[in-house]
């Protein structure tokens, strides 16, 4: 039977407006610019204000998105939204649903993915395999966070690498198998004996808050930064080399490797170990920190804006996250505007 082709037609990004400066930071943290920025590249990051939740960031993202695919919102322009996020409006319910109804998509199936960074990977996922199933025509998949909610205000090593912002795609069910946008090989893996090494203890049925219970320093983002680095490089490397090879593709064939913005150091030494030279590393970390599930869609959309992106290059994304989760997907890039 012929595989249903799956594309993306449609890309939109939201960065809320407040820009945190290393040297803003350094005015409350024992850091430095020239610590943050040799070690991990990053040099501003956007953060929500008081009152602004991932679910609002992600409905500006998904209006521009289906703006960028032609479509206005309303309850026939998807089947299917699929939200990555770490910082949902609240443990219970999904933020999906919600933002599903403040774009008007009428009563579509809507779910949130928690993946933590490889989320948005883990959303085109599960939304392409609605798609090639034969459950959806069209589904919005959005990565949306608000970082600066779960950061410890005093640990100087999470501050300095987190941001919020939101992205979003649409995808397609593709009339043929060889137009610009399909989505051509994908790997996604976990290893929960890792699920220390990137966690929040507390606010989970694992450790309970219990009237009186201590549990205020717990409610943090925590990570153990030198091991998720070896192993952010060494599954990312993997999974891409996976991809590449269901593919036939060879590294120097690759126009762009779209890696989860994590460090600009993890990023060169993705590049290097595939053997792709680091100037096709697609790079915006400088501006927005690691983002997270939003990641992936920012960098698409900060590279489709400047030009780097065009119609028919050959595009490799990857990601590596919590969990321990990671993944890698192959695109030729669509003729779209990202809005
Ligand atoms: N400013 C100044 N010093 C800092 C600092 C900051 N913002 N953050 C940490 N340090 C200190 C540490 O306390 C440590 O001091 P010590 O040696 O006295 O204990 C020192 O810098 C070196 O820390 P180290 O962990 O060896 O640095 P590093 O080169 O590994 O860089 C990270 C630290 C966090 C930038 C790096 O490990 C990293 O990027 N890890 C991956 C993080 C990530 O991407 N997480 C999400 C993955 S999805």
């Amino acid at each position: 039977m012929h595989k249903q082709a799956v594309a993306l037609v449609g890309l939109g990004s939201y960065l809320p407006p407040q820009r945190i400066t290393n040297e803003a930071l350094c005015e409350r943290l024992d850091t430095t610019d020239e610590w943050i920025t040799s070690r991990t590249g990053i040099r501003s990051r956007h953060w929500a204000g008081p009152g602004v939740a991932t679910g609002d960031l992600a409905v500006e993202a998904g209006h521009r998105a289906l703006k960028s695919a032609g479509l206005a919102a309303g309850p026939d322009a998807v089947d299917l939204v699929v939200l990555a996020t770490t910082t949902p409006d609240h443990p219970c319910p999904a933020t999906a649903p919600d933002v599903a109804s403040r774009l008007g998509l009428g009563p579509v199936p809507a779910y949130d993915i928690a993946a933590v960074c490889s989320g948005f990977l883990y959303a085109l996922a599960a939304a392409s395999a609605h798609i090639t199933a034969g459950l959806a025509r069209r589904a919005l998949v959005i990565g949306a966070e608000t970082y600066s909610t779960i950061l410890d205000p005093a640990d100087r090593t999470t501050n300095v690498i987190f941001g919020d912002g939101a992205g979003a795609v649409v995808l397609s069910a593709a009339p043929g198998d060889d137009e610009d946008g399909l989505l051509l090989g994908m790997d996604l893996g976990s290893d929960g004996a890792g699920r220390d090494l990137i966690t929040i203890p507390a606010g989970g049925s694992r450790q309970r808050a219990t009237p009186g219970t201590a549990v205020d320093d717990d409610r943090y983002f925590t990570m153990h930064g030198k091991q998720v680095f070896t192993q952010a490089v060494n599954r990312m490397t993997e999974s891409s080399q996976t991809v590449l090879d269901q593919l036939g593709w060879e590294a120097d064939q690759v126009d762009w490797l779209v890696g989860h913005q994590a460090n600009v150091r993890i990023l060169n030494a993705v590049a290097r170990g595939l053997g792709i030279p680091p100037e096709r590393a697609v790079i915006n970390l400088d501006r927005v920190g690691n983002t997270s599930a939003a990641s992936i869609p920012l960098a698409l959309a900060d590279a489709a804006s400047n030009g780097s992106l065009v119609s028919g290059a050959r595009v490799l994304l990857t990601a590596f996250g919590g969990g321990l989760t990671w993944g890698a997907v192959a695109l030729t890039w669509p003729d779209i505007t990202a809005v």
